[in-house]
């Protein structure tokens, strides 16, 4: 099965990238300029979706007009950074349904264990868009993913702001089927599994719960 990188590099999405790449940008613009990027992300990984018409009247006539075919969307966030990608999106499409993946890094093998999944029960019938802003490793996206599939899901995106290409090459062989978006292809992981250049830890200054330097680590 073809497996699909998406490069979303609209110069807004690079530009607004660069500013939360400093680290000196703090925690309430990094969030903000997340969820701008989540959305010029989410406008391109929802181009395709299906559409149908339906008569309506305007002002002056009735028209044929195009809407869309209903299909049931379920974002999931990976918690806890793809709470900053997922709040653009609820705004796109505020239908949609929000499902939760948990999962922790081990320190040492960095392999992702879950702590918690909550989604909607009809998972089948809907495109499950998965929200994680970095893909470093690749672990917990897979993990997410499988355990995902594992729900009852069929149809299935994944959207993040970096991509480092071990996390291209682990989605690559576990889900062949789900495509990437991404607005940067980056280096590559470091020894501790941070993308580099990157931008640090995307939870702590998502929710700014960490302050100095990541070497510090
Ligand atoms: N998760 C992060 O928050 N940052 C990285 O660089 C890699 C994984």
């Amino acid at each position: 099965m073809s497996h699909k990188v998406h490069l979303i590099d609209h110069p807004l999405i690079q530009h607004k990238l660069t500013l939360m790449r400093q680290k000196n940008t703090a925690a309430a613009e990094f969030r903000r300029l997340l969820k701008e990027i989540s959305l010029l992300v989410g406008y391109e990984a929802t181009r395709d979706l299906a559409m149908t018409t339906k008569v309506i009247d305007t002002p002056l006539e009735a028209m044929e007009a195009p809407i869309l075919a209903g299909k049931k969307m379920c974002f999931f966030s990976i918690l806890r950074a793809g709470e900053g990608l997922l709040s653009g999106l609820e705004e796109l499409v505020p239908s949609a349904r929000i499902g939760h993946v948990g999962l922790y890094r081990d320190p040492v093998t960095l392999e992702a264990i879950e702590y918690y999944f909550k989604a909607p029960a009809d998972l089948e019938q809907r495109l499950c868009i998965v929200v994680d802003p970095m893909l470093a490793t690749g672990h917990s996206a897979s993990a997410a993913l499988t355990r995902i599939k594992g729900a009852g899901a069929k149809n299935i995106r994944f959207i993040c702001l970096l991509a480092a290409p071990d996390g291209i090459q682990t989605l690559k062989e576990d889900h062949p089927d789900v495509p990437i978006y991404t607005a940067s292809l980056d280096r590559e992981c470091n020894e501790k599994g941070y993308i580099l250049p990157g931008l640090g830890d995307a939870g702590d200054r998502l929710f700014g719960t960490r302050s100095g330097s990541i070497k510090k680590k």
